[in-house]
């Protein structure tokens, strides 16, 4: 079964709004994977992914809008790579809508799991980054 993910201050983009939505996207990838380990029904599955994607989507957006509000130059860049997460997420949903179970979509979950950590350590930071370097 993949990892849970816990948010921790290393993560702080130090922008609260941003960091509360991360907490509270890990805190749903969490349950999610207590769905995957209670072996419920496809359905519940299915919904529950659905939902993860849905405020996951919400959340980019958001943050696509923080980065156009404070000038980001990497804003492009970072819009795209939002874009190949939600594909790599889609991927998992079709899986799932396909009636692949929890043990079958669990190595795809977890390197998702890595790409998202990732996506937060090497461009959500930068966000962060960029306004201190801007408040210097
Ligand atoms: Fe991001
Ligand atoms: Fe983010």
């Amino acid at each position: 079964m993949p990892k849970k993910i816990d948010w921790n201050e290393k993560l702080s983009t130090e922008i609260l709004s941003l960091d509360e939505q991360h907490a509270a996207l890990f805190q749903l990838f969490n349950e999610f994977i207590d769905v995957m380990e209670t072996g419920s029904s496809q359905t519940v599955l299915v919904e529950q992914y659905t939902y993860i994607i849905s405020e996951t989507l919400k959340h980019f957006a958001y943050e696509e809008q923080i980065m156009k509000n404070i000038g980001f130059p990497e804003y492009s860049a970072h819009k795209e790579h939002h874009e190949i997460l939600r594909q790599d997420a889609d991927l998992i949903l079709k899986d799932l809508q396909d009636g692949k179970g929890g043990d079958e979509i669990s190595p795809s979950v977890n390197f998702l799991r890595a790409l998202i950590v990732k996506h937060m350590v090497e461009k959500d930071l930068k966000i962060r980054d960029y306004i201190k370097q801007g408040t210097l």
